[in-house]
């Protein structure tokens, strides 16, 4: 069983500023990366992030902006960085593909390659996407349009350098399907019928041998290939390798070391469905072709929607995330993303939903379960907590369910994010026991166990929800860290500081 936990994204391009789709894969890998920090400890947990800085899409931004690329990039980047603060995102490393670190990996991984025989030279001849800089073969293609972005290709003639994926095909449909049999690596691509897309594609058609190389007189800004003067990397083989040129090196005998990257290690991507192919398909082959393991896991996770359109800066539909943050907060925004549609489905992104979400789950659920239980500690017991042992109290059946769902609540939660990282179960799961509670607190009545003089039920009652908030805070921490740390600074742990409401009804206009 792997005790080590290394998380990673994709690495953004820096042709544009940053949008919700991708606050979104960061916001998940920094839900998981605080989940096993706890399981495991911090120093078990490595969460890494970066931007993918080569390529034509940026050269040409670069040019448009009318910087310099270096320029440019800096530029770009220093938006990703802050947004990533002001998130609160906790990754470790933060990797720039314009590193000496990383060009320095890339290079030698390259030659290592190449001194196997695995990327040779040819003269290609293909159709060109210069927006999504992907080589399309005749096979994939009908009228000339580019099978992802709809947009027109360009025939291209040169000398180039090609990867043998196509050596290693049968190994990866092998492999593939070995990992379904076998439960330990069950996970290796997610959900199921992402890697069922990926080895039915895998099954018929015939991989072509990937060009990883361009011109230097078509692109310059690149990572400069280490055996011919004319040409830079492929932007995708460049950017895949940041995973490992972050976290570790190749020794002198071209053997790759690295603590994250190691058997006791569960290595866990996270990317979006149109990156798939890139990840599932290109990135295991190189990996196998420099000797490297296999990670644990590629998970691809669906798309946010703006009614029911891709969102692109293009379109000019781009959400800002900064702009959700400042309206709504950090936390509201995190639960919304994560609750809202399970990981691999698609979403539809808009303000209404985040209300409606913020009005009942939020303010209505916990915020008034949190409320109402800190209203009481302050009015029966003048702000103490009360002492007393739940598990040792015999509560009647609604208390004694509220008892074993709080014992379970932890289970129920590992249960929804491993293996299937399924944030919206988890969260399911904690307001199952929100509800419970704020039921109870109806039920109960508690104003009429005073009337009576029913002390001691009294006690018990508020102390079952002091108790159940400490445990839901303790299980929500993960996914909205500020209000974890909101609730156990008011519910201290003899006496309470009584703050306003966490979550304060948004009023929408009525029609
Ligand atoms: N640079 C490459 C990744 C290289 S990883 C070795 C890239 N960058 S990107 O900036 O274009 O996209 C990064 C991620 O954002 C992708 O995983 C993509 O799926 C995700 N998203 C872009 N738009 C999105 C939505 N509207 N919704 C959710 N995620 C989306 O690709």
């Amino acid at each position: 069983m792997a005790n080590k936990f290394y998380i990673t994204t994709p690495i953004y391009y820096v042709n544009a500023s940053p949008h919700i789709g991708h606050s979104y894969t960061n916001i998940a890998a920094d839900t998981l990366a605080r989940y096993n920090r706890n399981l495991l400890g911090k120093d078990n947990v490595w969460f890494l992030t970066g931007t993918d800085e080569h390529g034509q899409k940026i050269q040409k931004a670069a040019e448009e902006a009318k910087l310099s690329t270096h320029e440019f990039v800096d530029k770009v980047v220093v938006q990703f960085k802050g947004l990533w603060k002001k998130l609160e995102i906790s990754n470790d490393d933060f990797i720039r593909t314009t590193e000496s670190r990383h060009i320095k990996t890339v290079q030698k991984a390259l030659q290592i390659v190449y001194d196997k025989g695995d990327i040779y030279e040819d003269k290609y001849e293909g159709w060109y996407c210069t927006p999504c800089e992907t080589f399309w073969p005749q096979t994939q293609i009908t009228d000339k349009i580019c099978p992802d972005c709809k947009r027109p290709l360009e025939k291209i003639s040169e000398t180039n350098f090609f990867f043998r994926l196509s050596k290693y095909q049968a190994w990866l449909i092998d492999y593939i399907k070995d990992t379904v049999k076998d439960p330990g690596r069950i996970t290796y691509i997610q959900p199921s019928s992402r890697r069922n897309e990926v080895l039915g594609f895998l099954e018929n058609n015939k991989l072509e041998d990937l060009c990883i190389s361009r011109p230097k007189e078509r692109l310059s800004w690149g990572i400069p290939l280490p055996f011919s003067q004319k040409h830079v990397t492929y932007v995708w083989f460049d950017a895949l390798i940041n995973y490992i040129s972050a976290v570790g090196e190749f020794d002198s005998r071209n053997i790759y070391r690295s603590t994250w990257w190691d058997k006791d290690v569960r290595v866990v991507h996270l990317v979006g469905k149109d990156i798939l192919r890139h990840h599932a398909i290109y990135w295991p082959i190189i990996l196998e072709a420099l000797g490297i393991r296999q990670p644990d896991t590629i998970f691809a996770h669906g798309w946010w929607m703006i009614n029911e359109d891709k969102m692109s800066k293009s379109r000019g539909n781009a959400v800002n995330p900064v702009e959700m943050v400042d309206k709504f907060g950090i936390d509201v925004y995190r639960y919304f993303l994560l609750r809202d549609v399970p990981f691999g489905s698609d979403g539809n992104f808009s303000e209404e939903a985040i209300i409606k979400r913020f009005n009942g789950d939020l303010a209505n659920d916990l915020g008034n379960l949190i409320y109402r239980t800190l209203t009481m500690v302050e009015k029966y017991y003048t702000g103490v907590i009360p002492e007393l042992d739940i598990y040792k109290t015999k509560y009647d059946p609604s208390g004694e369910n509220i008892k074993d769902k709080l014992k379970d609540l932890p289970r129920e939660v590992c249960a929804a994010l491993s293996p299937n990282n399924d944030f919206s179960q988890a969260l399911a799961k904690i307001w199952e026991c929100i509800g419970m509670a704020n039921k109870y607190i109806e039920e109960t009545k508690p104003w009429t166990l005073i009337k009576e003089g029913r002390q001691e039920e009294l006690r018990a009652f508020i102390r079952l929800l002091v108790d159940a908030i400490r445990r839901i805070g303790e299980e929500i921490a993960p996914f909205m860290p500020k209000t974890a740390g909101s609730i156990f600074l008011q519910l201290g742990s003899k006496e309470i500081k009584k703050g306003s409401p966490l979550f304060p009804r948004i009023e929408t206009e009525k029609k």
